[in-house]
């Protein structure tokens, strides 16, 4: 039967790729071209609905997994099961699963979780970036998955915006220079390597996305999904230039913002996803739109979706992240095309450059979980990356009352210390969003070291460390004990929309429990945060010193290994530290820029 024969150029792994795009793609029914172009989430994914529609990709959503704590194994085979349905079609063309693995794989227990890009940012080391995108690759392809929805390369504008954390920073050069993760995801493309086209260098490597194309960090007042007012001039300099570094790297994939651009929706605007991405800069891998974008071209959500569908195909999606009711966008698209709405051209070439990318990242040759990866999830030497990570993560902003008596480095070897605070001892809090579940969780959700295992694994035996998640009555009373306090702090987990917040208040009555320890007891504060947050006077004057921590992750002894003075600081600010929230949005090249802490400020 036509597509069985070893002989077809497309099952020849040393055939061209652009040989092998063509003569599948001629094979290809429309049906089977209109499922390359069908994302849906796995909740809703069956191994007769892959065959049947010819499925191209299965997605989880964040807090979307095989079950409770399942383990790479269990995700490899779940995603297995789903790769072997697509293998079984016709023309056997392979499912990519992809994930948002944003900081690690992080929906997966015992995964190595890295700090938020926020954190990453404070490093500005583009070299440990690479090396935790390599590190990522190898767990995610171990649990099956072939593409990881990162990096977000958004420039951080408002930290009002829920999605702050997934920034690398506010400036647009500093951001250019980090988007080293795609080079670490894919690995590093040859010199020759022509811009714009897909690049995956091999097994051990995933498919990266840049996201979210374009403006996404950029809307009124940090609305997540809001509007971005700006010209073209400063849309191209602010936000589009970070993807010129993304292109040049070979990403393969670009993800559409569900945000606007003075009121146009990126979903269903040609000028920039054909125009700008495709033709001026010359992509040649792959836009996917992102989850239930489509429905969100409409008022109400999901009306007229047939329109929906039409407007963004033909604007230059090419690949639709359903991700839930994919029967009637399957049909949609099909009528579509039927009655010439949206023409055949632009179904032919959405699925060349789908078909482009899963050429070249080896997906036809290497289908299936490399469980020969088992080990290196969370294995030491990525927990090791992981802790050098938080070490250069870490900003300095206060040391001494007296800066002529630094207060850090702590005394390993003092007599009795006290640990307190609401996230001294929550590995959930100090992982934030996009932590096995969708917002993020509290507690010990996974493997790791919190600060206070850190801190009880860095003192002296004949230290003692009494810990109190909120400092008790007894404790405050009793204070001539103590040389001196740890206070931990900071926001708690959320995600994307639920992160929009206009007051930027420490929550969980942090800046009291600093204050009430600190006037008592000398106090360093570590703040867990995905932003720069509101700083009471108090907190900043009666505390001895203070440490922006941001979301550190899973390798917590990072931090008592610069706390302590194993290592020196070297983290400096990829925001600007507002004063108050009326500030905002603060602009470090405004003459009215009057920060608590200027952009790239640490001790
Ligand atoms: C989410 C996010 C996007 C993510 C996608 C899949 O809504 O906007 O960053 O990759 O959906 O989870």
């Amino acid at each position: 039967m036509e597509g069985k024969e070893e002989s077809c150029v497309y099952k020849n792994p040393e055939a061209p790729v652009e040989a092998r795009v063509q003569d599948l793609l001629s094979r290809m029914t429309l049906m089977e071209k209109i499922g390359q172009m069908t994302q849906i989430e796995r909740a809703v994914t069956t191994h007769a609905g892959i065959t049947d529609f010819f499925i191209g990709s299965v997605l989880n959503g964040g807090g979307s997994w095989p079950f409770e704590d399942a383990m790479s194994s269990d995700w490899a085979d779940m995603i297995d099961g789903f790769q072997n349905a697509a293998l079984a079609t016709r023309l056997g063309i392979p499912i990519m699963y992809g994930i948002d693995a944003v900081h690690g794989n992080n929906n997966v227990y015992g995964a190595t979780i890295f700090p938020h890009n926020i954190g990453l940012g404070a490093t500005r080391d583009a070299d440990v970036i690479r090396r935790i995108g390599a590190a990522t690759a190898l767990e995610v392809r171990a649990s099956g998955a072939h593409w990881a929805f990162a990096p977000c390369v958004a420039t951080l504008t408002d930290p009002r915006w829920g999605r702050s954390y997934e920034c690398y920073s506010e400036d647009t050069n500093t951001i250019c220079e980090l988007t080293s993760l795609v080079s670490g995801l894919q690995g590093e493309p040859p010199k020759e390597h022509p811009n714009g086209y897909p690049f995956l260098a091999g097994r051990n490597n995933v498919v990266a996305c840049a996201k979210h194309f374009v403006g996404d960090g950029g809307t009124e007042n940090g609305t997540n999904e809001g509007n971005t007012i700006v010209s073209y001039e400063d849309l191209e300099r602010i936000h589009v230039a970070p993807y010129l570094n993304c292109l040049a790297q070979g990403v393969s994939t670009v993800m559409a913002s569900y945000s606007s651009w003075n009121g146009r929706k990126l979903h269903s605007d040609y000028f920039l996803l054909t125009e700008l991405l495709k033709q001026k800069l010359g992509f040649k891998g792959f836009v996917i739109s992102d989850y239930e974008a489509l429905d969100r071209l409409s008022e109400p959500f999901g009306s007229n979706y047939r329109n929906c569908v039409k407007m963004s195909v033909n604007a230059g999606v090419d690949m639709v992240m359903v991700p839930l009711k994919y029967e009637p966008f399957i049909q949609d698209l099909k009528d579509l095309v039927e009655s010439g709405e949206v023409p055949m051209a632009r179904i032919d070439d959405a699925v060349e450059r789908i078909l482009r990318v899963k050429f070249v990242a080896g997906t036809f040759e290497h289908p299936l979980a490399d469980r020969s990866l088992l080990p290196t999830v969370g294995c030491k030497e990525h927990r090791e990356l992981g802790r050098e990570a938080v070490r250069k993560s870490l900003v300095l902003l206060k040391n001494g009352k007296d800066v002529a008596k630094p207060f850090l480095p702590l005394d390993r070897k003092a007599k009795r210390v006290l640990v307190t605070g609401t996230h001294a001892d929550d590995l959930g809090y100090q992982c934030g969003g996009w932590t096995k579940a969708w917002y993020g969780l509290s507690g010990r959700i996974t493997i790791g070291t919190t600060l206070l295992d850190a801190i009880r694994a860095t003192v002296g035996e004949e230290t003692e460390v009494v810990y109190e998640k909120i400092p008790s009555e007894e404790t405050l009373a009793s204070v001539q004990g103590f040389s001196y306090a740890i206070v931990a702090v900071g926001e708690t987990p959320y995600a994307e929309t639920f992160g929009d917040n206009l007051e930027l208040t420490i929550p969980l009555n942090g800046s009291d429990i600093v204050t009430a320890v600190a006037e008592k007891i000398p106090t360093l504060v570590m703040l867990f945060s995905g932003r720069p947050v509101v700083l009471e006077p108090a907190v900043l004057e009666k505390s001895e010193a203070l440490v922006a921590a941001w979301l550190p992750g899973s390798e917590g002894q990072g931090m008592a290994d610069v706390i302590f003075g194993d290592y020196e600081f070297v983290g400096k600010l990829p925001v600007s530290w507002f004063k108050g929230v009326d500030q905002l949005p603060i602009k470090a090249e405004s003459n009215a820029y009057d920060p608590l802490f200027p952009f790239g400020f640490g001790l």
